[in-house]
């Protein structure tokens, strides 16, 4: 099993994806990210969205909720914000640069959080997976897709084969869902309240904040 992706390779890797990302990765991952931002709007309220890319899902939250997008990648968020300047989505409240393990914001201040095709690709999920939690509130939400590693059988084979030939795109098809089902577990506040697959080849994990045993 190859080990998590380093944030450099992930950077150089989207400079290189923001002038193509939305023909090549619009299409192909639409079903994945639709779901997630569903979820999200059921929630509705003040949405972060983590690993925003080029902005692509402005179209699929409804215009009740308020998003705020986060991403590492300027020439991505370059392509978010030239998004937003065509006034089409003025759902959408602001989109800054932000490291996903380190972010700005104070504790509980988001509804929900969404990272559509991103918890695979950071450098140390695990952190990443608490800095959602810190920022959400309590009884709110953590919804992630992504392709996940298929674990058995032929597709497995190929996933660990394309593993070492795909991190220079900044991709990671190997990641398991037993990283974050452990990380739900080891956090007495997290729980795992939905795994979904999503057509084609994705899957949907819900965690919700729950209310401080402490509280
Ligand atoms: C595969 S793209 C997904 C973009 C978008 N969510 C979508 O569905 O099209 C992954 C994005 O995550 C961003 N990313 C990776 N690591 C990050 C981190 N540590 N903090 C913030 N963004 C990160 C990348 O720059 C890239 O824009």
């Amino acid at each position: 099993m190859s080990t998590d992706l380093d944030r450099s390779t992930v950077e150089t890797a989207y400079a290189r994806w923001a002038p193509i990302y939305d023909a090549v990765c619009g299409p192909v991952m639409v079903k994945g990210r639709r779901a997630a931002a569903a979820a999200a709007c059921a929630i509705g309220g003040k949405i972060l969205e983590v690993g925003v890319g080029t902005g692509l899902s402005f179209d699929d939250y409804d215009a009740g909720t308020e998003i705020t997008g986060i991403d590492m990648s300027a020439p991505m968020l370059a392509k978010a914000r030239a998004k937003m300047e065509s006034g089409r989505y003025p759902h959408v409240r602001d989109v800054l640069q932000m490291d996903a393990h380190r972010m700005s914001f104070a504790d509980a201040t988001f509804d929900c959080v969404v990272a559509q095709f991103v918890i695979t690709l950071v450098a140390n999920p695990e952190q990443v997976l608490s800095e959602c939690h810190r920022v959400v509130k309590p009884g709110g939400r953590i919804i992630l897709v992504n392709h996940l590693y298929s674990e058995v059988g032929v597709a497995a084979a190929v996933e660990r084969w394309a593993a070492k030939r795909t991190r220079a795109l900044g991709l990671r098809p190997e990641f398991p869902f037993a990283r974050l089902a452990a990380w739900a577990q080891s956090n007495a506040e997290a729980a795992l309240i939905e795994r979904r697959k999503v057509a084609p080849f994705y899957t949907l994990v819900c965690f919700e904040r729950t209310p401080s045993i402490a509280a």
